[in-house]
């Protein structure tokens, strides 16, 4: 039985996000998706919220299971016997953070991390950048999933 975890901010989940996992959800038993709880971090989507949006679009694939956590993910990873980390890597610009983080969490704690290549289709999406265009009327269909979009709309609205 192999366990990962996919662990990000998911504020909000982009299809770049859904094909990462979904890629995941293929080649291993499980995977859990992570979802940092940081309140010192401002982000538009509380981390319920995002974890709400998290299981509805995920809701077709049966090995995935959407959790919060805050703290260390090496400390996520033992308390929930999770084989190895894996995350996106979508151009050089992750690589240097990616692998510091990748060797801190192996040398601290012994847990891997596993990378996979972007679809070159989302090579330059971000949450971030999703958000922007959205609070400035930007077209962002294509590049988050349809409940995630209506659900930015209304939380961008002008009161
Ligand atoms: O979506 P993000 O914000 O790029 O995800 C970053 C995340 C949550 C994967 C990373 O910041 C993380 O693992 N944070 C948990 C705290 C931790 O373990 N920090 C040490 C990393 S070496």
């Amino acid at each position: 039985m192999i366990r990962v975890v996919c662990p990000g901010s998911f504020d909000p989940v982009t299809n770049g996000h859904l094909d990462i996992i979904s890629r995941a959800a293929k080649l291993y038993d499980e995977v859990i998706v992570a979802v940092l709880h940081n309140p010192s971090k401002s982000a538009l989507f509380t981390a319920d919220e995002r974890v709400e949006m998290l299981r509805e679009v995920m809701k077709e694939l049966p090995n995935v299971r959407v959790a919060k956590f805050n703290g260390l993910i090496v400390d996520f990873c033992r308390a929930n016997d999770v084989s190895a980390i894996v995350k996106g890597l979508r151009a050089v610009s992750d690589f240097d953070y990616e692998m510091q983080m990748a060797q801190m969490n192996y040398n601290q704690a012994g847990v891997e991390t596993l990378f996979m290549t972007t679809n070159p289709l989302y090579a330059f999406l971000s949450s971030s950048l999703v958000k922007e265009f959205a609070r400035f009327g930007g077209d962002v269909t294509g590049l988050a999933p349809e409940p995630v979009i209506r659900r930015l709309t209304e939380r961008l609205e002008p009161e």
